[in-house]
């Protein structure tokens, strides 16, 4: 059955996923969006700050997904091909929109949204799953980044709209994953992978490994084809590198 998001909608909080991850150890049930017009400690993945000013999407999504704990990671691939589903229907198909490994939405090679996902295991079952929307909808608080209105042209992207959007593309994928698995969800997200078959770098705390990348596999973690040799990188952060020649 197709989830009902119950959509609550703040001024401004310190940031929706800590609210989420309250929210979900007190037993709410799936399908509660916390939302809010800026946050003023927005979080992004590996601790980082995500700088939270009005006019952008932030989001976060309790989930209680009936899967074991070890599947949960394909949750992240569900909502990117959500969010490029989203992004192509408010500004056109013809976007230069790509998917990075494992969580950005890319426009024009540069980052527009991030996902950010964190989950309690119970028994090796999953409790709940906070899952983390950041789109920079009206303007990127960083100079490396982009907005979806910068590629929009005349056409408008109200936020709350864009944010329903989402969330049906969400709806209709997450239903979709778990009526049918990952591998659909696999392939649409191979189809707008950013870098495919490009060699580029892996950094994984601690080291880094250059490669070509291959693909994901059945659990999402990425193919780095090393030499000859094919290794599988469960996290990390990937760095594209210049072509040779
Ligand atoms: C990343 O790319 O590093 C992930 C960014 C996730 C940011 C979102 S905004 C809504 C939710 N609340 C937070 O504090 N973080 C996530």
């Amino acid at each position: 059955m197709a989830v009902e998001w119950k959509v609550h909608t703040y001024a401004s909080l310190p940031s929706t996923q800590d609210y989420v991850k309250e929210l979900g150890e007190e037993g709410l049930e799936e399908g509660i969006v916390v939302q809010c017009l800026q946050q003023t400690k927005g979080r992004g993945r590996h601790g980082r700050e995500w700088v939270s000013p009005l006019g952008n999407l932030y989001m976060s999504i309790l989930l209680r997904p009936a899967c074991e704990a070890v599947d949960a990671g394909q949750i992240s691939f569900v909502v990117a091909v959500a969010m490029a589903r989203a992004v192509k229907e408010a500004v056109g198909a013809d976007v230069s929109l790509t998917l990075k490994w494992p969580n950005d939405v890319l426009i024009n090679d540069k980052k527009c949204a991030g996902l950010l996902i964190e989950s309690e295991v119970d028994d090796g079952k999953l409790s709940w799953l906070a899952l983390g929307i950041g789109a920079n909808v009206l303007s990127s608080p960083v100079d490396e980044g982009i907005s979806i209105q910068d590629v929009a042209g005349d056409k408008q992207v109200p936020i709350h709209p864009f944010r329903d959007l989402v969330l049906k593309h969400f709806a209709e994928a997450y239903e979709a994953w778990q009526k049918t698995g990952f591998a659909p969800i696999r392939e649409e997200w191979l189809e707008n992978a950013h870098g495919l078959n490009q060699k580029l770098k892996v950094n994984i705390p601690g080291h880094e490994k250059e490669g070509v990348f291959k693909g994901i596999d059945e659990t999402g973690a990425l193919l780095l084809d090393i030499d000859g040799r094919e290794e599988k990188i469960y996290s990390g952060e990937i760095v594209m590198m210049a072509a040779e020649g």
